[in-house]
């Protein structure tokens, strides 16, 4: 396992994240052993802005029924099974994280999602899938994660159907400088690998996707990390959890006020990008 994937999945693994869900999950009213997808929105969207990112990714993606969708870095399944349901297509997921997909698998058997979504542990820089086998490869926030962008787009445009689409949510370097650290998809710059919307789209380009619509996605942001805060100070819970939150280690609010304030001077940017395989 090559430096930055070990780093990465030390990052994120943290065992015990099924029971402290189930906590979650309970102390909020909802019985783990009846559960629906929807249910699980309070708590399975691993990015800001949570199910309305999502199903804005999914208004934008083009994604229709019966198509086959790689869920590329898809932490505990939460779009994967938001796509399958809102689209009523083939999903499987892959992450790097062997944890993830262990509470990935559960969660959907436990919705009775598990014929229309499979999960496996893997490398998106090494995918154990055959060329030309997907027709819409979607990535939300994982991007940041991955040093090698340039091989991570020929390896998408390699399993990718002639006319496939992939679409990449994606946060990026702003114009202003480093973002603070930690983050909450990195505690150090070390293995958080940012580019600018313009180099993103220029890697996509020169490995085989066409770009057909970018979508700024900073004024939602900067006012859903503003809604946190006004909620914060009156003392109301957050609208739904990132189960990142869920982590023993216990600093997740500094991470995401750093994202916050990095966002608002500037420092972080986030974008949709919508790209076809020729
Ligand atoms: C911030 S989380 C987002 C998870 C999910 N897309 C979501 O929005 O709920 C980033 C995910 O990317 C995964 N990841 C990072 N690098 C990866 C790689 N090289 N291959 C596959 N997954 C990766 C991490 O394990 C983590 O689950």
């Amino acid at each position: 396992m090559a430096k930055v994937e070990s780093a990465v999945q030390d990052h994120y693994k943290d065992d015990g994240l099924m029971e402290r869900i189930f906590a979650f999950l309970e102390k909020i009213g909802i019985d783990p052993g009846n559960l629906t997808h929807e249910d699980l929105y309070a708590c399975d969207q691993m990015h800001a802005r949570g199910i309305a990112a999502t199903r804005e990714h999914v208004d934008y993606s083009g994604i229709a029924p019966g198509m086959r969708v790689l869920d590329l870095g898809c932490g505990i399944g939460g779009s994967s099974r938001y796509i399958r349901t809102a689209r009523d297509c083939w999903v499987t997921g892959i992450d790097l994280t062997q944890e993830f997909i262990d509470v990935a698998r559960e969660l959907t058997e436990r919705c009775g999602l598990g014929d229309g979504i499979e999960y496996f542990q893997a490398n998106a820089l090494d995918m154990p899938f055959e060329d030309a086998s997907f027709d819409h490869v979607w990535s939300h926030n994982v991007t940041m994660n991955i040093e090698d962008k340039a091989g991570l787009v020929t390896e998408i445009a390699r399993i990718l159907k002639p006319g496939g689409r992939f679409s990449c949510s994606e946060i990026e370097q702003g114009p202003s400088g480093d973002p603070f650290y930690p983050l909450p998809w990195a505690s150090e710059p070390t293995f958080s690998f940012l580019v600018t919307p313009d180099e993103m789209c220029a890697l996509q380009s020169a490995g085989g996707l066409r770009v057909v619509e970018q979508i700024d996605l900073n004024e939602a942001n900067l006012a859903f990390f503003r809604e946190g805060r006004e909620r914060a100070k009156s003392g109301k819970p957050p609208q739904n959890i990132n189960p990142l939150a869920f982590k023993s280690r216990d600093d997740f609010l500094e991470r995401v006020r750093n994202a916050g304030k990095s966002a608002e001077e500037g420092r972080l940017v986030e974008q949709l990008i919508i790209a076809e395989k020729s």
